[in-house]
């Protein structure tokens, strides 16, 4: 099977530019989940489906899907998807580069009449992204029963619910206590994604077959100390929230640096997200809240720096003036991929002549949490020095059209085994 590699890079190229345009025009790349600008993009894409001719819905966790029955009759499906909201500030592949090649695959079999023994459908999963409910790959955990009814409770800073934002968006949380009933189809859900870290890129390799994602946690540090005239009050008689903070921070880095060292697996965590308040020049610190974010492929790890940060803090709290609460708000354990899916995935990419290696994610993916239920895998493409979540995201055109080919290949191979 001939695939038009000229063809699809314009085609990418095309779509990847229209979706950069859905941005709030001061903060480009924004299109956090539910925003306005999301709103726009999805009603693009739903366009895009409609052009293709398939059958669009949205399902009860707010995926927005366009679908392509088999002409057998068959309740089976191969799901290619990602995700189109960004972080703030944020880059025009993460998730993007997903949705624009499934589309790609789509439209390829649509036009060369391929006949596929399953329904193939294109999932935007919603809200992949850390959102302000502190909860990342919204629609993907809910495919898998996997949001609770605290977190679907769960109010934002401006007091929006999260349930009542996935019902607006077309999803009915209230089947949401059990996973949704297509999981019982899926074969395969497929992802392709910019890496985002450096290795392909420095090793000049095509394809990353994903083989694990690690475990993402993440704790609610709140630092209360007492506010105060920053030129009356005297040094050793303060209570300055930001400097105990600073303190943790400070501890955090060391002891992810020792424990990645020691562990010779995935470890990092980064304190990134921090509230000073009341955040004035001439005003002692009272209060600080920041958040942690833990990602581990190692178990043994996770808990030991869990026990470490947990005593530090307690010794803080025993010896200093500050008040510090720790909590944990979110938690996705380390996932292994299909592995009979990384093999073909692998397979896929020998044939395409892409030179491929197994590799494990350092970001959390909608694929870990519908590994959890489903035989799901993914595979990634270079992105230039590494850098992602951030303006300067970038991959080249043609690099996504070679991952294009294999998630392509995927499919033809999955069609080849699932014949009767
Ligand atoms: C997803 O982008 C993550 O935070 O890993
Ligand atoms: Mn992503
Ligand atoms: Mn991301």
């Amino acid at each position: 099977m001939k695939f038009d590699i000229d063809f699809n890079v314009s085609y990418i190229k095309e779509k990847i530019e229209n979706l950069a345009k859905f941005t709030d025009p001061n903060i480009p790349f924004t299109r956090i989940v539910f925003s306005e600008q999301f709103y726009d993009a999805r009603n693009w894409l739903k366009k895009e489906f409609n052009s293709l001719n398939l059958e669009v819905s949205t399902d009860n966790a707010g995926n927005l899907i366009g679908s392509l029955k088999s002409n057998i009759k068959t309740e089976k499906v191969v799901i290619l998807g990602s995700h189109i909201d960004t972080v703030p500030s944020g880059g025009r592949y993460d998730g993007i580069a997903g949705i624009v090649s499934s589309l790609c695959v789509m439209k390829h079999i649509i036009e060369n009449d391929i006949s596929l023994p399953f329904n193939l459908s294109i999932y935007d999963y919603l809200g992949e992204e850390l959102n302000d409910w502190s909860i990342s790959c919204v629609g993907s955990r809910g495919i898998a029963g996997l949001l609770t009814e605290e977190i679907l409770n769960r109010q934002n800073s401006v007091g929006q619910v999260l349930k009542d934002e996935i019902n607006k968006i077309g999803g009915n949380t209230k089947f949401l206590d059990k996973p949704l009933s297509i999981a019982k189809n899926i074969i395969a859900c497929l992802e392709l994604h910019i890496e985002q870290g450096k290795i392909l890129e420095q090793k000049k390799i095509n394809i990353g077959v994903v083989r694990s994602i690690p475990s993402i946690s993440r704790f609610n540090v709140k630092v209360i100390g007492q506010a105060g005239h920053s030129g009356t009050i005297l040094m050793d008689q303060r209570a300055d929230a930001l400097v105990a903070s600073s303190e943790i921070i400070t501890f955090v880095n060391k002891l992810a640096l020792r424990l990645s060292q020691e562990s010779n697996q995935h470890f990092v965590s980064t304190i990134g997200k921090i509230t000073v308040s009341p955040n004035a020049a001439a005003i002692i610190p009272g209060k600080v809240e920041m958040t942690i974010d833990l990602r581990s492929s190692s178990k043994s790890s996770r808990e030991q720096y869990i026990k470490e940060l947990e005593e530090k803090i307690e010794l803080m709290n025993k010896t200093g003036t500050c008040k510090i609460d720790m909590n944990n708000i979110a938690y996705a354990p380390f996932v292994e991929m299909d592995k009979e899916l990384v093999k073909l995935f692998k397979d896929s990419a020998n044939s395409c002549g892409l030179t491929n290696q197994i590799m494990d994610s350092g970001a959390g993916h909608d694929t870990a949490q519908l590994s959890r239920l489903v035989p799901a895998a993914m595979i990634f493409i270079p992105c230039k020095e590494g850098l992602s979540h951030c303006p300067e995201e970038h991959a080249e055109i043609l690099d996504i059209s070679k991952g294009t080919a294999v998630l392509l290949k995927m499919v033809e191979n999955l069609a080849m085994l699932n014949r009767a």
